[in-house]
């Protein structure tokens, strides 16, 4: 089938890399283990020697090694670089394209896709230097496993722990073989809640905890699409596939999702922008005082009657939209799906209880300009995979 270049860096996941070469194994893969000089203290290289029955190459110095100068054929040949365990310091040189062995030389030289699955200690994964050189590899197109949350092994519960296996050869074979009905498409997601800032310290957000559009984006990742997640502030985990652009504000959503949505396919805003946003940002902290605090609040701009505009006559991207309403929503629904000018509109009763705002469930009404559909309480996911097989079906067929 393909080769798969395994690179193995110096986690406590490495055990669990023997267990990747396996499944890539099993789907067909041939693999070539790297093994860093580190990973090598937590497993032997004879272990995936003898799982890959390849030489495992830990040097770029080994004699023998650069009669066909290895790392380039290597990089030539693959079809896949895959890092898993990734650690900080792998990150890190990957980022910086620091060449200083060969499994970051071999990085530098390829021009297959690279995946990477991250485990490391919480602190170290939220340090900023991490995110910074996760963002800086995200926007070079690497694509990312992300780590689970759970008992660490350095004693900690949090964020860090390597995907486990079997995910990590999913999203491996998503990228070697990929497959479903969104094959070819781009999907453009906004998820989750907008903070406006009033100061320093403090903003107005709302309640969304961006689990619909997750569970959206997550969706159309298993369906072949490629995802493009624009996140809100949320501390779900995204899904592995989507490549996740973070904003804080709605004017950021705004711009981010303006500049991936005219060559999109579809658009999905399942986020929940603020309407309103400070007229100014103060510096520093207000200090309070006896009399009340009044703040000027002026509109946001409306991303998807934007991109209603925008698309003017035209039928391309699909705009699908959500309604939180506590009163008729599927009248109001209606409503803004013809004021906004969307193609498919959820509404779902905000006054629910136990549905909605950051529950795994909603119920919902679907509406389209053909008519309506209820969507009784069920899982997001659940309810994700039906909007979108609506959705689908309002795509131009694809042009090759
Ligand atoms: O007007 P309302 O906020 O109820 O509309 C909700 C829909 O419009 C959602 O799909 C939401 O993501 C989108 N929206 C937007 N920009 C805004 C406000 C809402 O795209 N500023």
């Amino acid at each position: 089938m393909a080769l798969v270049a395994l690179g193995v860096t110096g986690g406590i996941g490495a055990y669990k890399a023997v267990e990747v070469a396996r499944g890539l194994q099993k789907h067909g893969h041939d693999v070539a283990a790297i093994m860093t000089r580190s990973a090598r203290r937590f497993v032997g290289e004879i272990t995936f020697e003898a799982i890959t029955r390849r030489r495992v190459i830990t040097s770029q110095w080994r004699p023998g090694a650069n009669a066909d100068i290895e790392h380039i054929s290597l990089a030539s040949d693959i079809a896949l670089l895959l890092v898993a365990p990734a650690t900080a310091g792998a990150i890190g040189r990957f980022a910086g394209g620091i060449a200083d062995d060969f499994l970051s030389a071999l990085y530098l030289a390829t021009r297959a896709p690279v995946l990477m699955a991250p485990a490391m200690n919480t602190n170290m994964l939220e340090h900023p230097a991490v995110r910074a050189n996760l963002a800086t590899l995200g926007a070079r197109g690497v694509q990312f496993v992300e780590p689970g949350a759970g008992y660490l092994a350095c004693g900690w519960i949090g964020k860090g722990r390597l995907a486990e296996p079997d995910e990590i050869v999913e999203a491996a074979q998503r990228v070697l073989q990929p497959s479903g009905s969104l094959l070819g498409r781009l999907i453009v997601v906004a998820a989750g809640p907008t903070y406006e800032d009033i100061d320093d310290v403090r903003y107005i957000g709302n309640r969304s905890s961006g689990k619909m559009g997750y569970a959206v984006a997550a969706e159309a990742v298993r369906r072949g699409a490629r995802v493009i997640l624009v996140s809100g502030p949320s501390s779900l985990t995204p899904p592995s596939g989507a490549e996740l652009i973070r904003v804080r504000s709605a004017a950021q959503m705004h711009t981010a999702v303006l500049r991936h949505a005219l060559d999109a396919d579809m658009v999905v805003m399942a986020a929940a922008v603020a309407d309103y946003t400070p007229e100014r940002r103060t510096a520093g902290k207000i200090e309070k005082a006896d009399a009340p605090l009044e703040l000027a609040l002026v509109r946001t701009p409306d991303i998807l009657a934007d991109l209603g505009r925008a698309r003017g006559g035209g039928s391309a991207p699909v705009l699908i939209g959500f309604a939180a309403e506590s009163g008729d929503p599927a009248e109001r629904g209606r409503q803004k799906l013809l004021r906004k000018g969307a193609d498919l509109m959820i509404a779902n009763d905000i006054s629910a209880e136990g549905l909605g705002f950051d529950s795994d469930l909603n119920a919902a009404t679907l509406i389209s300009r053909d008519g309506t559909e209820a969507f009784p309480a069920g899982l997001k996911t659940a309810l994700a995979a039906v909007i979108l097989d609506r959705a689908e079906a309002l795509l131009a067929p694809q042009t090759t």
